[in-house]
């Protein structure tokens, strides 16, 4: 059941800062602006200096105002995958008697018994999203307004993520003069968006290549099974053959984009490309097939440790296989690649809406849709969540849980107001073997771990 009307989402991605606003008419999207600037303060999806993210932020709504043609005061932002944490959880209320129909009130009342479960204070509720609601017994209810009732229980899902890193993104947004107005996970609308009815049922994972890192999201029957990161992107192969061909990053990156080839198989050992090189005069010839090896090596070494997760959570056996989406996706051969790595089924997505149907924008897309398509219950869940600042916060001891210490400090010795190049680390060689930052797999894993067995 879509709403009607405007909606607008924010993608802060590592490369590029993206919005879209669309209207909704009758389940229809229709694009109304969009926009795409460089992104600055931004690392390995994580925002790591306010003052330059928002200025990169308020670039990106100017122009999103200005193709638009209206201006945006409330924007939906995604946050990435990053410490996310899924807990179940379940409410309930006693129907007040003196009206015995359930109303909008008892749904927001039994949405915040449910977030009394609550989490450590580091941590933050960004999101409840209602599975079924029950009446005196009857379960699976969608909606349970309107019916009569003495008793209203919620089975929902809590998703909360690091206070320091929501403080960081709203903080950011506002600074642009904008309003926050929802948070929407990104993995989760990525994957709702994405995959099409059946692959969400049957299951199947979308693996989002950004510039900095790389997403995976699984999802099936309906529901978000299993989320990781992996901090490389296509920045790193820019950087791959800047380094190997000691060329800038802006001619390593117009070699990617015009000559770039993932599979080897299909580049060309005979055609050459000149490239200006940093200790030479003479511009050195590069083989299409060279510049292949190169690229190749960073994807498969991405590929690879996607690989060894899915297969782990036996993933990899699910029948809709993988999809893949983001700005690191569009070299042509990567799809090949990847089929050949995960041998399963492998699809690129390619946006449908007119002047944007490129795989970079599907992350933004799936906000805007995620917020859209939202029912009136999960508008009322989320602005439960959202209106309780206290009950969002609220410190009670998990016990028996483990607890998660990030590490954020890498991040945070990043340079003040640089850009994604130029706040590159310098040693990214092409086999170089980095752990990911976050391990998110096994935290979901446990939470829905008889879906692994
Ligand atoms: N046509 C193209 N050919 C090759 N690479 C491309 C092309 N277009 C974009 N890219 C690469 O895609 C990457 C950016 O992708 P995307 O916009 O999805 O990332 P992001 O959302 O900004 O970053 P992240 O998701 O990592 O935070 C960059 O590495 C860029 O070089
Ligand atoms: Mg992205």
């Amino acid at each position: 059941m879509a709403r009607n009307g405007f909606f607008t989402g924010l993608d802060i991605g590592t490369s590029s800062i993206k919005i879209l606003v669309a209207e909704f008419i009758s389940g229809e999207m229709n694009v109304i602006g969009v926009s795409n600037v460089p992104s600055t303060g931004v690392k390995d999806g994580i925002i790591i200096d306010i003052e330059a993210a928002s200025v990169a932020i308020k670039a990106a709504v100017e122009q999103a105002e200005e193709k638009a043609g209206m201006t945006i005061e409330k924007i939906n932002v995604g946050l990435p995958a990053n410490l996310l944490q899924i807990e179940p959880t379940q409410g309930m209320i006693p129907v007040p008697s003196e009206s015995k129909e359930i109303k909008d009130e008892d749904v927001d009342s039994v949405v915040k018994s449910a977030l009394t479960k609550s989490i450590t204070p580091e941590r933050e509720v960004i999101s409840l999203v209602p599975e079924e609601f029950i009446v005196d017994g009857f379960q699976g209810i969608r909606d349970p307004r309107g019916m009569m009732g003495i008793r209203l229980e919620m089975r929902g899902l809590i998703y909360t993520g690091p206070s320091t890193i929501l403080h960081n993104l709203r903080k950011t947004v506002e600074r642009a003069g904008i309003k926050v107005e929802n948070v929407i996970i990104s993995p989760l609308a990525m994957a709702k968006s994405v995959l099409n009815e059946g692959e969400r049922e049957f299951g199947a994972t979308v693996i989002d290549m950004g510039g900095g890192q790389t997403t995976v999201a699984s999802m099936k029957s309906q529901e978000l099974q299993y989320t990781n990161i992996y901090t490389e992107g296509g920045d790193y192969i820019t950087k791959d053959i800047s380094k190997v061909l000691k060329t800038s990053m802006s001619i390593a990156e117009a070699l990617k984009f015009n000559f770039g080839q993932a599979d080897i198989n299909e580049a060309s050992e005979t055609e050459t490309v000149k490239v200006d090189v940093v200790g030479s005069d003479e511009p050195v010839e590069v083989t299409e097939r060279y510049l292949s090896e190169i690229i190749s090596a960073r994807i498969r070494h991405i590929l690879d440790r996607v690989k060894q997760d899915l297969e782990r959570g036996r993933l990899l056996e699910l029948p809709g296989g993988i999809v893949l989406i983001g700005g690191g996706a569009i070299i042509p051969g990567v799809v090949e690649v990847a089929q050949e790595i995960f041998a399963t089924n492998v699809k690129l997505h390619v946006p449908n809406q007119v002047g944007i149907r490129n795989p970079m924008f599907a992350n933004v897309i799936s906000l805007v849709e995620y917020v859209g398509r939202m029912s009136e219950v999960d508008v009322l869940a989320q602005s439960a969540v959202s209106g309780e600042e206290f009950l969002r916060r609220k410190p009670v001891d998990f016990s028996g849980q483990e607890s998660y210490i990030p590490n954020y400090n890498e991040a945070r010795t990043a340079p003040a107001n640089s850009n994604v190049q130029q706040s590159a680390p310098v040693d990214y060689g092409v086999h170089e073997h980095s752990e990911p930052k976050q391990k998110l797999g096994d935290r979901v894993r446990g939470i829905f771990g008889s879906m692994f067995d």
